[in-house]
């Protein structure tokens, strides 16, 4: 069971990126607006030094951090992000385009306190290339879904999803790519604004 929030607390919310972080930006604009009330972004921490998303965390006044994982075992790279998450007594962890799989450890660090956002509808098309795999499959519709994240790729308790993407027959994975990232980029600051309130409350989000 997590812990709660003192309703007073401003929420200190960790970002981790692999690549470009436009999730990372709008999380960061989300709470900038005050759509995300009472809630800080503290750090984002990239397991990739030459990730795009660094830059643009910089240029919003963000700290950032680059925590390689070379010559590092899953759990020993994990172990030293949970310390950096530590030492800035953060909250909530946000995987945005993170591109590894959490240990045991760090997932029983955060308990309910780990979220990630997927390019489709889970259980549709977890893992890589989900937006490839939709087109393949034939679907007709997809979207993106937010959830808590778990061992299991993508498995976590799903949190909420939109499904607001049609599939049109001249779609290709870019063009499908973008319109999702519009819904992304939607959905998962609202997730967060309900997560945070949630942890502040005893109600339940679902
Ligand atoms: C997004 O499609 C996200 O759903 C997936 O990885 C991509 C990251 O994009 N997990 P960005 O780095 O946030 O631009």
């Amino acid at each position: 069971m997590a812990q709660r929030l003192e309703v007073t607390e401003r929420a200190r919310i960790a970002i981790l990126i692999s690549g470009r972080g436009s999730n990372m930006v709008a999380l960061a604009e989300a709470v900038r607006a005050g759509r995300v009330p009472n809630a800080e972004i503290s750090v984002v921490i990239s397991d990739q030094k030459n990730a795009l998303g660094l830059a643009r965390a910089r240029a919003h006044g963000l700290e950032t951090m680059v925590i390689e994982r070379s010559g590092l075992t899953r759990e020993e790279h994990d172990r030293t992000i949970v310390s950096a998450l530590r030492s800035h007594r953060i909250d909530l962890v946000c995987l945005a385009g993170y591109m590894r799989i959490l240990s045991r450890e760090f997932i029983d660090a955060y308990p309910d306190r780990i979220l990630n956002i997927h390019p489709s509808l889970l259980p549709a098309f977890p893992g890589l290339d989900a937006q490839r795999q939709a087109l393949e499959a034939r679907a007709k519709v997809t979207g993106c879904t937010v959830h808590f994240v778990n061992e299991t790729l993508d498995g976590g308790r799903i949190l909420r999803q939109s499904e607001d993407v049609d599939i049109q027959a001249d779609d290709t994975v870019e063009t499908l790519s973008d319109r999702i990232l519009i819904e992304e980029h939607k959905l998962y600051p609202e997730v967060v604004s309900l997560v945070l309130e949630n942890l502040k409350s005893s109600s339940t989000v679902g």
